[in-house]
């Protein structure tokens, strides 16, 4: 079964500038990977002003991540890594909003489990993306995913960090194409280095069991 919990809710940021707003969604769906299945719950941002916007992952359930959406317009469907339960309607988000899929070249492997091909982008470290005149940075933040990334918005005192940080620690490193030598190294050296007052918004929710939150 999948669905929202709830309707989107308002975050606030200690750099929050007026009339930009990070929406968060919360999708219950299925996280699948090496034969097993796992109830879980993801956040889904959806980050920009009144007229453009970015949707950072694509959990489970696209009316109610449109719905977040409203009439704005979507420059890009950002993926902050490809485990099914993050990418499961970004094909359709795709196709509702015209907007690309963008994701890390390196979780390629994850993603043609769930699509033939290519998305329609690239993401690559460094590299800036722009909303609604706020700049978001995307940090390579390799463990989770071979091509786990985070969003980091110095304006906004922000970071997106899809599941390479859950709640309290290190996002899971348990299975295939994870690894756990690589997601400390991508904490110590590219998250644990942002400002102190730095708001880490997860890419995984509470769920319905702590086991599918681990497992996300
Ligand atoms: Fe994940």
């Amino acid at each position: 079964m999948t669905g929202a919990r709830g309707g989107a809710s308002r975050i606030t940021t200690p750099g929050a500038r007026q009339g930009f707003r990070i929406d968060n969604v919360v999708t219950h769906g299925t996280f699948s990977l090496d034969g097993g299945t796992w109830e879980v719950d993801n956040n889904v941002y959806v980050v920009g002003d009144d007229s453009d916007c970015l949707i950072v992952d694509a959990a489970h359930d696209a009316d109610a991540i449109l719905a977040a959406v409203g009439d704005r317009a979507v420059g890009g469907i950002v993926l902050t890594h490809a485990h099914d339960d993050h990418i499961n309607v970004a094909e359709e988000l795709a196709r509702r909003t015209g907007a690309p899929r963008l994701l890390h070249p390196e979780d390629t492997v994850l993603w043609q489990m769930v699509y033939p091909g290519a998305p329609e982008g690239w993401l690559a470290d460094g590299q800036t993306i722009e909303v609604a005149g706020v700049p978001w940075h995307v940090l390579l933040t390799p463990g989770h995913s071979p091509g786990g990334v985070c969003l980091y918005s110095p304006d906004l005192d922000a970071v997106l960090s899809g599941d390479t940080l859950f709640s309290g620690g290190p996002g899971a490193t348990g299975r295939s194409f994870s690894s756990f030598d690589q997601i400390v190294h991508s904490i110590r050296t590219r998250l644990l280095p942002l400002p102190a007052d730095t708001i880490v918004l997860t890419g995984g929710a509470e769920a319905a069991s702590s086991d599918g939150w681990a497992a996300g």
